[in-house]
């Protein structure tokens, strides 16, 4: 293994990419910047500083893919949005593939392949057709009819807390409410959360081919519940997602059984391993800043610009999904090769300083605050108008029914997720 760092990714197993694009000889080799466990607890509790370094002395970082593919960690503002735009560069890199390539895969990988149908891994026009049955139901004016639920929900976990006068916020509060929201809507037993809550969380927090492997019967068991659901639902219709999502399937032509699991997935998944971390991070941010917190309490009416930055500042999902080359290209000076892996940090664009002022301070009245949180381009988030709904109404309802708010532990203590695209605390102990 070269100086390369490591970088192994749950969602994308080795796979067999076009033309062995150069081992990454002759590439540039910012030799002096230390190489850390990108995704361990510890790199997670604080990328910013590293992440700066990067802008500063490597914005395109050479970097190794699962262990052999040659990839680029990239970390400036400009160049970030360029990635994410990149005509370059695309998604697909499983869904073509014909009978001989996918026997050359490593022998695991089959397993991985049925979830792996999904918008976000594959380009227009495939990309175009999926996103287009679904994205109405994400539209702002739908998402609104949900905020009289949203507001239900939290006070409801909120009861329950305050009785108790402490409680997990991760667990207590701001993983069920994502979790029962995008559950409903799909039409997906709301009593099963805790189940796929734990399939998909094995899913995003690995990072090494032995958890990749770990993973395998997380990722049997997932597809197998997801075909189950549809065919109880064909059998027994809803006024619900997937009702809608199988009358386009069984329709024919927009939709094919394989594309179904893998979108159910996709929404189940996106729907809440993302959000909880806003509402967690949100609200752990904010009880490091007291100032900014009594800001947002005595003017309920900046809970939007204080989401906006509350996704800037926290980064739930700190790197895109990778990018692959279709062909050879220059980005900021570097040559990017064919079949090479790039990596767009978002957590690092988020806190570039010539895009942000102070972008290492919070402040809940940031304008303008053109941030990445939810990406951008073609792939930009399905559900940030539910994102947003769901993390105003919960951080508002929390900081306005808990005064006393506090964490209960140094925050020092806190243990994060590992895992190299999502950020976020595993447990958030607070009293009030
Ligand atoms: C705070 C919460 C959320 C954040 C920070 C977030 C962030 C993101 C980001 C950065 C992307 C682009 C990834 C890339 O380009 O590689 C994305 C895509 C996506 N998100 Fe979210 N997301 C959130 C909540 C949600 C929710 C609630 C849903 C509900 C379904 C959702 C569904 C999706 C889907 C389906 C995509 C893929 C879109 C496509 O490929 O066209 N996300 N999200």
């Amino acid at each position: 293994m070269s100086a390369q760092s490591q970088v192994s990714q749950p969602e994308a197993p080795a796979l067999p990419v076009p033309p062995p694009a150069a081992a990454a000889a002759g590439r540039p080799e910012p030799g002096s910047i230390p190489r850390p466990d990108f995704g361990s607890a510890r790199f997670k509790a604080d990328p910013f500083a590293y992440y700066a370094r990067l802008r500063a002395e490597a914005p395109v970082f050479p970097m190794m893919i699962f262990g052999h593919q040659p990839g680029w960690l990239v970390t400036r503002y400009d160049d970030v949005v360029a990635v994410l735009k990149h005509p370059s560069l695309g998604k697909d890199r499983f869904s073509k593939l014909s009978e001989a390539e996918r026997a050359k895969m490593p022998w695991f990988f089959r397993y991985f392949l049925p979830l792996m149908q999904n918008m976000l891994e594959r380009d227009p026009p495939d990309h175009t057709r999926l996103r287009g049955l679904v994205h109405k139901a994400f539209t702002p004016h739908l998402v609104e009819r949900l905020r009289g639920r949203v507001q239900q929900l939290t006070d409801q976990l909120l009861d329950a807390a305050m009785k108790r006068r402490s409680m997990d916020l991760v667990a207590d509060y701001a993983l069920p409410l994502p979790v029962t929201i995008i559950a409903e809507m799909l039409g997906v037993p709301v009593g099963d959360r805790a189940k796929f809550h734990r399939w998909s969380g094995k899913l995003v927090s690995n990072t090494s081919m032995l958890e990749t492997l770990i993973a395998i019967p997380a990722v049997l068991g997932f597809t197998r519940y997801i075909r189950k659901l549809i065919e109880k639902r064909r059998a027994s219709p809803g006024d619900d997602l997937l009702t809608a999502l199988i009358q386009a399937e069984e329709a024919g032509d927009r939709l094919s059984q394989e594309e179904l699991v893998s979108m159910v997935f996709l929404i189940l998944v996106a729907g809440h391993e993302t959000t909880v971390n806003l509402i967690a991070s949100g609200l752990l941010v904010l009880l490091q800043h007291p100032d900014q917190l009594e800001r947002l309490r005595k003017d309920p009416a900046l809970i939007g610009s204080a989401v906006e930055e509350l996704l800037r500042f926290t980064c739930p999902v700190e790197l895109a999904s990778m990018r692959v080359a279709r062909e050879d290209f220059v980005l900021a000076g570097t040559k990017i090769l064919r079949g090479d892996y790039v990596a767009a940090v978002i957590a690092s664009a988020n806190r570039d300083e010539r895009q942000f002022a102070n972008p290492d301070m919070l402040d809940l009245g940031r304008e303008p605050n053109r941030h990445l949180g939810f990406g951008m381009g073609i792939h930009y988030c399905l559900g940030a108008p539910l994102a947003r709904l769901e993390g105003a109404i919960a951080i508002q309802n929390a900081i306005q029914r808990l005064p006393e708010l506090r964490l209960a532990v140094p925050a020092r203590k806190l243990r994060w997720r590992t895992g190299y695209i999502i950020r976020g605390v595993r447990k958030l102990p607070v009293a009030f």
